[in-house]
């Protein structure tokens, strides 16, 4: 039985682990990780992230052939693949800083597989990385002295959260960059198992690494277009919902991802952009690099704007204004927050003194994590009715559908009068609202209002 290891038991780890336990009987899957509390997390009946679907999967593979320990050493030394999944987040200190990846961990993880292994192993780098991180690691790997042989193979993972499953289950494809076909095959014969060969594409080690990070940039590049036109929108009478559903009609365009709203967060789009601008300029090419860097100045230009229009319509003040906030992860499904543009949403409006209401079904607990250094008045609300109470204005951050189907007669009659709506999501029907007595402001559309 070949046997599987991953190091890193995340939100890319964790969920990827899963379904190739599940999918493949054959083969031995540990996870291992240094946080020994999301390793219990992942033996437990708790699991340390909201993915739809997950749980099953886990359930019917863990202790069969799905394992979760903090045995890093052990774990090492029986393994025949070695996923290395652990965080890349953007460096924020020297050389670098705000845009080059911190590649501290994959190195200390390379260290750590140096120091325990005794056979030759498949590494293979699923956290993206920037290009050429391959060579460091090989070099890491190689400086053993008892001729060790290491193949390195770079698999990015593009799955999405909230649709984790469903994008491992049935992936538009399996990308497997390497420079030994042997070792790419061996790590194609895994998706093999229920990934048709077509989707499974093979390239060298630098394209992969390239791939990953130019497949980030050019999702959130079309999320920041639609965005900056929805501000053109706002001033000329155009609706964005109805451009995009319009634009996206053309063939060559496509109707996907082209939703306007606060903007993306979201772990992966902002640091694999800010490190793709790194490596632009680290090459000397600083007009590609300016040429990127303005799709994540565009996003916090959105997330600013969207401020700007609460206060501007709520007469240019929300001090002492209670503000219910609906949704606070950074899309649907997720209880996760990184980036999240409710992050800076709610930090403008305490600097600004309004009193918020913080709402979401799953994101909660990463809320208060977010939000513990600031100050102001801030409460947690587990009932979205609860948070309404007494508002002046209640602001959509996330696409939750059930954020669809709570009673507005209701909310409208408890929150203060004039009630308003900030839809930052494009999530509800503006008409309906506005016949309710909201004043109605979507994004990319003219605002509804009775004055
Ligand atoms: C991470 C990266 O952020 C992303 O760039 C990459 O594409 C996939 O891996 P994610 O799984 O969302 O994404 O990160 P996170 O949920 O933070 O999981 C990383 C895990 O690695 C953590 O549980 C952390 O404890 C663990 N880790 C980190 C180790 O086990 N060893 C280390 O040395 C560092
Ligand atoms: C993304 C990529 O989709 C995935 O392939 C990669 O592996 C990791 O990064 P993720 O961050 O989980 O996945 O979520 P995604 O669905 O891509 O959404 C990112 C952000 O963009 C969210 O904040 C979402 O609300 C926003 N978004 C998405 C829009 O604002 N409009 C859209 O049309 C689509």
């Amino acid at each position: 039985m070949k046997r599987i290891l991953c190091i890193g038991a995340g939100y890319v780890g964790g969920p990827t682990m899963a379904v190739i336990a599940d999918q493949c009987p054959d083969l031995t899957v540990t996870v291992v990780d240094i946080n020994a509390q999301r390793i219990a997390a992942w033996n437990s009946d708790k699991l340390p992230i909201y993915e739809p679907g997950l749980e099953a999967v886990v359930r019917r593979c863990r202790g069969r052939n799905l394992f979760y320990s903090t045995d890093i050493p052990g774990a090492i030394k029986a393994a025949d693949i070695i996923f290395v999944s652990v965080n890349t987040p953007t460096k924020t200190f020297g050389a670098g800083a705000g845009k080059a990846a911190d590649l501290q961990y994959l190195e200390k993880t390379a260290r750590s597989i140096l120091e325990h292994a005794d056979s030759d192993k498949i590494v293979v780098e699923k956290s993206t990385l920037p290009v050429r991180t391959a060579q460091a690691l090989s070099r890491v790997l190689h400086s053993n002295t008892r001729g060790l042989k290491f193949r390195i193979v770079s698999n990015p993972e593009f799955l999405a959260e909230g649709t984790a499953i469903e994008d491992l289950l049935h992936p538009d494809r399996v990308l497997i960059g390497g420079m030994e076909e042997s070792a790419i095959e061996e790590v194609a014969q895994i998706y093999a198992h229920w990934v048709p060969r077509e989707r499974i594409i093979t390239t060298n080690l630098w394209s992969s690494e390239l791939t990953k990070l130019v497949s980030n940039a050019l999702l959130a590049q079309r999320i920041s277009s639609v965005n900056s036109i929805s501000a053109l929108c706002e001033k000329t009478g155009a609706n964005i919902d109805e451009v995009t559903r319009a634009a996206g009609r053309d063939s060559r365009i496509g109707p996907k991802f082209l939703k306007a709203g606060i903007g993306f967060g979201g772990s992966c789009f902002k640091k694999d952009i800010l490190n793709l601008v790194y490596l632009c300029e680290h090459y000397g090419l600083p007009e590609v690099a300016a040429y990127w860097e303005q799709v994540v100045r565009m996003n916090d230009f959105q997330a600013r704007r969207f401020v700007g229009t609460m206060l501007s319509a709520m007469f240019n003040t929300v001090a002492d204004k209670k503000i219910a906030i609906l949704g606070f992860a950074f899309k649907a499904d997720t209880g996760d927050t990184r980036e999240s543009p409710a992050i800076a949403v709610c930090r403008q409006l305490l600097e600004e003194r309004a009193r918020i209401r913080i709402h979401d079904p799953q994101a909660l607990d990463n809320a208060r994590i977010d939000l513990k250094d600031a100050a102001g008045d801030i409460t947690y609300c587990e009932d979205p009715y609860e948070a309404v109470a007494g508002a002046h204005a209640l602001v959509i951050m996330t696409d939750w559908k059930n954020f669809r189907d709570l009673d507005y007669e209701r909310i409208f009659e408890r929150m203060e009068k004039p009630a308003f709506l900030f839809d930052g999501r494009n999530l509800l029907d503006p008409e309906k609202l506005f016949r309710i007595g909201f004043h109605v402001y979507p994004i990319g559309q003219k605002p509804l209002t009775h004055f």
